[in-house]
């Protein structure tokens, strides 16, 4: 069996969650309200725009289209300049061990996340050298849950979508991976990534013939 891997990034491979948080807490201070871990948890997988619509809502605070486009950009400037101080010590446990086996086996990796910030991250933490491809908030017109950002990876990667595995750490995600006919794996708990094919903590300890059987056992 020939099997593709297409990672989601922040959550998957990199700790991003915590610079977002810091990020849009300090814009929701901004505007005269909090912002919660909670609430973070909600945004993950959620691109930049339709996540400050959420955090907009949560404050009760209604702005134009000219003004979110301001408030988005203040927030990611601030992103930017916690993301470009991260090092290759945030990457996820299990990640490089898990990529460099695949890449070890000749398999596919291609990218496929929500962030216009993919490119940057990959650089600061040494991981670009992976990827086969990279389809990214920049690439895609529609966001996770829409299949898009993996049905592009798997064209780039000349891969089936039954050979495809997609990782996610987002429940937006893994309806987009499951609306793509992709398998699944979740990453992360369990309780917040119904659907999955396969639930795991982390990558530590995937293997490369556990991804083959799993992509065998669902095609049947
Ligand atoms: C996703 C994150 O990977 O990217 C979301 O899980 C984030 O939390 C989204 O909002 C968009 O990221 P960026 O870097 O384009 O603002
Ligand atoms: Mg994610």
């Amino acid at each position: 069996t020939t099997i593709a891997c297409i990672f989601d990034l922040d959550g998957v491979l990199v700790d991003t969650a915590v610079y977002h948080y810091q990020a849009w807490k300090k814009l929701a201070n901004s505007l005269g309200f909090d912002f919660s871990h909670a609430q973070n948890e909600q945004l993950k997988g959620v691109n930049r725009m339709r996540s400050l619509d959420k955090i907009l809502d949560w404050g009760g605070i209604v702005k134009s289209q000219e003004e979110k486009e301001e408030l988005a950009a203040l927030k990611n400037t601030w992103y930017v300049d916690m993301i470009s101080r991260m090092s290759a010590s945030e990457v996820l446990p299990g990640s490089l061990e898990l990529l460099q086996d695949l890449h070890d086996r000749d398999i596919k990796i291609a990218l496929g996340s929500a962030s216009k910030n993919s490119g940057l991250i990959l650089e600061r933490t040494n991981l670009t050298h992976f990827f086969d491809a990279i389809v990214d908030g920049n690439a895609v017109t529609t966001s996770k849950p829409d299949p898009e950002v993996f049905v592009k990876g798997a064209e780039l990667l000349n891969a089936a979508a039954e050979d495809c595995i997609v990782f996610e750490d987002a429940s937006a995600g893994i309806e987009a991976a499951i609306a793509a006919h992709m398998a699944v794996v979740g990453v992360g708990e369990a309780a917040n990534l119904p659907g999955a094919d396969l639930f795991i903590k982390d990558l530590t300890g995937v293997t490369v013939q556990q991804l083959i059987d799993l992509v065998a056992k669902k095609k049947g």
